[in-house]
């Protein structure tokens, strides 16, 4: 193999390991933020106390700059894998996925799920991170959020970009951490596609209850 294409398929495989572990990092934050959120739709006083008890929190500034970090390596080892795999002449190991067309859109739609969802954080952050509510006020400002169609339609369509970009990634995680074997494999998978789905499910139906309940 030519040097220069030996390089790129081992820059390719690099980013994909450090885009796999940083990526499973993150769903934790999103199953910690989903749990967080759905307390305003279910117990809205209880919502209002953990919010001002977060914001008191003397690690979340810390928690906060390791979020942005894993979000930005997310991203740029996820280009720099697509990057070197072209170079490479894309000789990553593909998976078959005939018959199963909802798995062949997640697959498929990694991309554009990825952008989407650093458009809709753009917009997120900057209606409701910068700047943060007043202490409690952090309800009245999400359903003022919520109550805007285009706003909740961006939510919603932030739900299911969630929700496709998980159904895929996180067994393409397991397989570039090298953890997949065809013992765990249906396991990991089923696991994978159902936390894909709580999440997707969850927060379109946080958005929905907060952005049409009166
Ligand atoms: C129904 C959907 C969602 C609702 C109602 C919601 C609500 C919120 C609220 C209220 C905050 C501000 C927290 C604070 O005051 O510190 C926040 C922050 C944030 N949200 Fe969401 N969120 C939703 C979906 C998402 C999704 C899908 C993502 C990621 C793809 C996301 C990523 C973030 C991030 C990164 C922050 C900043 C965290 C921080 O700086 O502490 N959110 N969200």
């Amino acid at each position: 193999m030519h040097p220069s294409r030996r390089r790129a398929v081992i820059g390719a495989e690099k980013a994909r390991v450090w885009t796999a572990a940083a990526g499973l990092l993150l769903v934790l934050f999103l199953v910690v933020h989903l749990g967080g959120i759905a307390l305003a739709a279910v117990a809205p006083v209880r919502f209002e106390a953990y919010a001002v008890r977060l914001h008191q929190a003397a690690w979340l500034p810390a928690v906060e700059l390791a979020l942005l970090g894993l979000a930005m390596a997310h991203l740029a080892l996820g280009l720099a894998k697509r990057l070197a795999n072209r170079r490479a002449g894309n000789t990553a190991a593909l998976v078959s996925r005939r018959g199963e067309p909802l798995a062949a859109l997640a697959a498929r739609s990694q991309a554009a799920g990825g952008a989407l969802l650093l458009l809709f954080l753009g917009v997120h952050l900057a209606q409701l991170r910068w700047p943060r509510p007043q202490a409690g006020e952090e309800l009245a400002t999400l359903r003022a959020v919520l109550a805007q169609p285009a706003s909740l339609a961006l939510y919603g369509a932030a739900a299911l970009a969630v929700g496709l970009h998980l159904w895929h990634g996180t067994e393409a995680a397991h397989r570039s951490l090298g953890l997949l074997d065809p013992a765990n494999g249906a396991l990991i998978r089923a696991a994978g596609r159902s936390l894909a789905l709580v999440l997707g499910v969850g927060f379109a139906a946080v958005a929905l209850v907060l952005g049409v309940a009166p």
